[in-house]
């Protein structure tokens, strides 16, 4: 199973989480794309699918994600699971918490994709 890591970061903090996580899958077929250089299309490409994003700007999606979230219509999830991680910091924005992630999900999962986790 072919598994792409798309992931979006600002202050790079999301970046480096996402090669903790290529380092801990080491027996698996995975391949990171930034989305500031990637198309979200390329998602049609992957089995199964992770999902990085941070929350900016009090509960909103990170620059390049919001600039490409329409492109994820153009993406068929059907089939394909789906997990999701991201930066946050829960002292400072506490109410908005990681919401980025709940965007990205209600999304995705309504163009038929198939959350891994809670
Ligand atoms: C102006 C500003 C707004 C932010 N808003 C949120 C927020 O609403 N929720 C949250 O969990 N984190 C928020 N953060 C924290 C960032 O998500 C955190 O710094 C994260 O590590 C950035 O990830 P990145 O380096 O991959 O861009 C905010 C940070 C800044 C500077």
């Amino acid at each position: 199973m072919k598994i792409g890591l798309f992931y979006g970061t600002t202050s790079a903090a999301t970046q480096e989480v996402a090669s903790l996580i290529q380092d801990h899958l080491i027996d698996c077929d995975i391949e990171i794309l930034d989305i500031y250089d990637d198309t979200l299309e390329r998602m049609s490409e992957f089995d199964r699918l992770i999902i990085g994003c941070p929350t900016w700007d009090i509960g909103l999606l990170q620059e390049d994600w919001r600039s490409k979230f329409c492109d994820l219509d153009k993406v068929d999830f059907s089939g394909k699971k789906v997990a999701y991680f991201g930066c946050g910091d829960q002292n400072i924005y506490s109410s908005s918490f990681l919401d980025a992630i709940g965007i990205l999900e209600e999304k995705i999962t309504s163009l038929g994709g198939m959350t891994i986790g809670h």
